[in-house]
């Protein structure tokens, strides 16, 4: 099977990359922006044509939520003509196309796990732009996997080493104790992206770690499993002002999963214990 990543350098790219080569048997083509700009419809259609994969997985994205307030055009090229381009493309080959989208395409009013048959309701120009990309990929491509993650931690820049470097060079910090959703170890989302193309198990899937908690619990958990003696300082979302608007409650159940192939997926505990472990 040959398989074209894009956005292969960003944190799933790199878990993606890592899980395929261990597993062998699968020809993986690496692309990030500066080989492959997935906002380019011609350039993607060259690609395509002339690699001809089985399936795209598309871990591209403008995934600074803040900066997509200020940003619309890039965040809609990058997040929703992106996509786009990619599942036309693949559909003119017969080909499969998984998109990662995210917990932000709800706004966060309700008060239990998001299901995948509940309506998406977004709230910041970063959910919207990805609400859309979603769109285009069900309508352009019948061979699709759109798979809902959130609050994801891997190689690359995430909540969990700011944290960290928070902690080490302040004597307080202050973290956002009124919102709700599920910390994700890329290792168990690309775990569930390869069983599903395994599987051939098309539509829209959440794919997070189980368990839910505040960002507070969350770097709470952080500190205590690094053993680092910071004063963490609760606060509200009112306090700890941001550009975009974050929902409350974005916990997401994954409920395709427990529907069709099982849910494999770890509590986000576990989860982040083998992180830092890994991070030593
Ligand atoms: N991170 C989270 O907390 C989170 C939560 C929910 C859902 N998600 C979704 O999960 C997926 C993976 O996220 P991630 O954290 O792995 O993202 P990431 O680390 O930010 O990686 C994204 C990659 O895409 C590249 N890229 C940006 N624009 C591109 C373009 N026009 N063409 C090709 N590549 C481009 C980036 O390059 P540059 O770095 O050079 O820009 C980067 O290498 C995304 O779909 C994201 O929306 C993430």
């Amino acid at each position: 099977m040959k398989i074209l990543i894009t956005g292969a350098n960003g944190q799933l790219g790199r878990e993606l990359t890592k899980q395929y080569n261990e597993k062998g048997n699968v020809e993986l083509i690496l692309t990030d922006v500066d080989t492959l700009d997935i906002t380019n419809v011609n350039d993607v259609y060259k690609m395509v044509n002339e690699t001809r994969p089985d399936v795209i997985i598309n871990c591209a994205a403008h995934t600074a939520v803040d900066k997509c307030e200020d940003d619309v055009d890039n965040a809609y090229k990058i997040n929703a003509v992106g996509p786009k381009n990619l599942a036309a493309a693949m559909n003119a080959i017969g080909g499969e196309i998984v998109q990662v989208s995210t917990d932000y395409v709800f706004d966060g009013t309700s008060e239990k796990p998001y299901l995948e048959f509940d309506k998406p309701c977004p709230a910041s120009v970063y959910g919207q732009t990805k609400y859309d990309g979603e769109e285009f990929v069900k309508t352009l491509n019948p061979k699709h996997y759109i798979v809902r993650t959130a609050w994801l931690y891997g190689d690359g820049n995430n909540f969990v080493k700011t944290m960290i470097r928070l902690g080490e060079n302040n004597p307080e910090v202050k973290v956002v104790n009124d919102q709700f959703g599920s910390p994700t170890s890329t290792v168990d989302l690309a775990k569930v992206i390869i069983s599903l193309v395994e599987n051939k198990n098309y539509g829209i899937f959440h794919g997070t770690c189980k368990g839910q908690c505040s960002w507070y619990d969350f770097a709470k958990e952080i500190f205590a499993l690094k053993g680092m003696d910071v004063n963490l300082v609760p606060c509200t979302s009112e306090e700890f002002k941001s550009r975009a608007k974050r929902p409350k409650y974005s916990v997401l159940r994954n409920y395709m999963l427990e529907l069709t192939t099982g849910d494999i997926t770890r509590d986000w505990k576990e989860s982040l214990k083998e992180y830092l472990e890994n991070l030593k």
